[in-house]
């Protein structure tokens, strides 16, 4: 019998590795699987290229064209996720450090805040979707029937983060990695529109101390609880 598929929101801090297990987790239930943060990252992307943003101003007056000009899917390429801006494959140009921090501050705008929430809220019209970011058990589905709140230890998380940026061949050091964690999280936390906090509803998971094995099956369990399969 087919059951009713749900909405799963996963929201957490910046490399709390909430992705990799939003992207497993997709994958083990058969739903699709979206990345709000690429999004933002693409806005971001977008912006620098056309010199609407750079490292210390934005051109407010440009982004209701520049919103209504970006296309933003995703696209399977050799097994993994690649977000797809206009036709074009952004997928590496999106994930430095500097597109990040980029993203960090496109993202506490409302008029971006809005665009993106509207285009997230049609993806999941048919539900069947595990999405993640910051405001998605909050603000693009408070409906959600299965929500989650990701989090780990800052010194944690900086290790996980440098070691991303490493493995794609960023040479950041430590301590600018972990000053950068900390503005990021002061910012996602502190913006006036769609800030970063647990729904009172989602489950809180301190993934610290966890393999991404283990908190699949945590997670395989919950859902399974929530959604009967
Ligand atoms: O998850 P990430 O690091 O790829 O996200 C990039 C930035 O986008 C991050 O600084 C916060 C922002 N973001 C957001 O404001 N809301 C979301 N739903 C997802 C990401």
């Amino acid at each position: 019998m087919e059951r009713n598929k749900i909405i799963v929101a996963i929201d957490g801090y910046s490399s709390s590795g909430k992705s990799t297990m939003a992207k497993r987790l997709a994958g083990d239930v058969g739903y699709v699987y979206v990345d709000t943060g690429a999004m933002y990252r693409a806005i971001a992307l977008q912006c620098m290229r056309s010199g609407v943003m750079t490292d210390t101003t934005i051109d407010e007056t440009k982004l209701p064209v520049l919103l209504q000009t970006c296309n933003i899917t995703f696209q399977r390429v050799a097994g993994a996720q690649h977000t797809i801006l206009n036709g074009e494959d952004i997928e590496s140009q999106i994930r430095t450090l500097s597109v990040g921090n980029a993203a960090s501050r496109i993202s506490a705008l409302p008029i971006v805040r809005e665009a993106m929430v509207k285009a997230q809220q049609r993806m999941g019209e048919s539900k069947g979707i595990v999405m993640d970011g910051r405001d998605i058990g909050t603000v693009v589905f408070p409906q959600a029937e299965m929500k989650v709140f990701v989090t780990a230890s800052p010194d944690i998380r900086a290790q996980r983060r440098l070691l991303e940026l490493q493995a794609k061949g960023e040479q950041p050091n430590l301590e600018e990695v972990v000053a950068d964690l900390a503005d990021r999280d002061y910012r996602d936390t502190h913006r006036s529109v769609g800030p970063l906090r647990r729904h009172p509803d989602a489950l809180y998971l301190d993934n610290s101390y966890l393999t991404p094995e283990e908190q699949l099956i945590l997670l395989r369990l919950y859902f399974k609880s929530i959604a009967g399969e």
